[in-house]
């Protein structure tokens, strides 16, 4: 059914110059749930997260969001059609204070019913960060950079969430802390793409599971079905 598909990409295909990075990559995202992006370093999880957030043009393939495709939208239009990006690396502004980093992030909230934030409800998810609001960003500890990043992409009150390797050198503690945000976030409604190399992890915290491995999906799945397919998870992600 068309409308229980927060996002779906169907057959896109984007290169960097003469490279061929995805390949007729396809998959749907269903409204309310949390589906883990896996694959090896390389293999094009950023490509597809920055294709989706139109950062990248796609040679060709289709994008839609709830059911609406956003085909030759600017970055701009795609962040008001609902999708945000916390991008790999976090990408905060150091020498701005949290408060800034969170202002400069808001967007005119979207008409359709969507849960609207503002900085006091990101302050409410994350105390850690109200109790640093007048501090420089790049003084904050990594889990707390991160927290931000997120915060900041919730500014623009997305129906759907792409996060690219949010636990990417954060302290095993920081990373459950992590992974119970992306739960509460899913409770409150939001359809969420998490892009992981901790397989483990993320297994834990999604729905679905797909599988890149050079820029073509190898797997879709039900996090319990790929969880016990050891096979699958060894030739793809090297866990053993
Ligand atoms: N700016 C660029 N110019 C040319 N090639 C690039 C560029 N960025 C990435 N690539 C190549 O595209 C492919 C996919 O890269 P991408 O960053 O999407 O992988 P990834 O799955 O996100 O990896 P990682 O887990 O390391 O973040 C890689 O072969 C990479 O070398
Ligand atoms: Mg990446």
């Amino acid at each position: 059914m068309q409308n229980s598909h927060a996002l779906t990409l169907n057959a896109v295909n984007s290169f960097y110059g003469d490279s061929h990075i995805l390949r007729d990559v396809s998959f749907s995202v269903t409204a309310g749930r949390v589906l883990a992006l896996l694959g090896r370093n390389g293999a094009g999880k950023t490509t597809c997260m920055n294709t989706i957030a139109g950062l990248m043009k796609p040679r060709s393939g289709h994008v839609s969001v709830f059911g609406r495709s956003i085909e030759g939208f600017s970055p701009e239009a795609i962040c008001q059609a609902g999708v945000a990006l916390v991008p790999q690396g976090r990408r905060i502004f150091k020498s701005l204070s949290v408060t800034e980093n969170l202002v400069v992030a808001r967007r005119r909230p979207a008409p359709t019913g969507r849960v609207v934030w503002d900085n006091e409800d990101i302050f409410k998810l994350f105390p850690r960060l109200q109790e640093r609001r007048s501090h420089p960003a790049g003084r904050l500890s990594g889990g707390e950079q991160q927290m931000l990043a997120i915060g900041r992409a919730l500014m623009t009150n997305p129906t759907v969430l792409l996060m690219d390797e949010p636990t990417e050198g954060l302290a095993p503690q920081i990373v459950a802390e992590v992974g119970r945000i992306i739960g509460q976030l899913r409770e409150s409604g939001l359809s969420i793409v998490l892009v992981e190399q901790h397989t483990n992890f993320a297994l834990r915290i999604a729905d679905d599971v797909v599988i890149i491995s050079t820029g073509e999906i190898v797997a879709h799945g039900s996090a319990a079905e790929v969880i016990h397919d050891s096979s699958l998870l060894n030739n793809h992600l090297g866990v053993h």
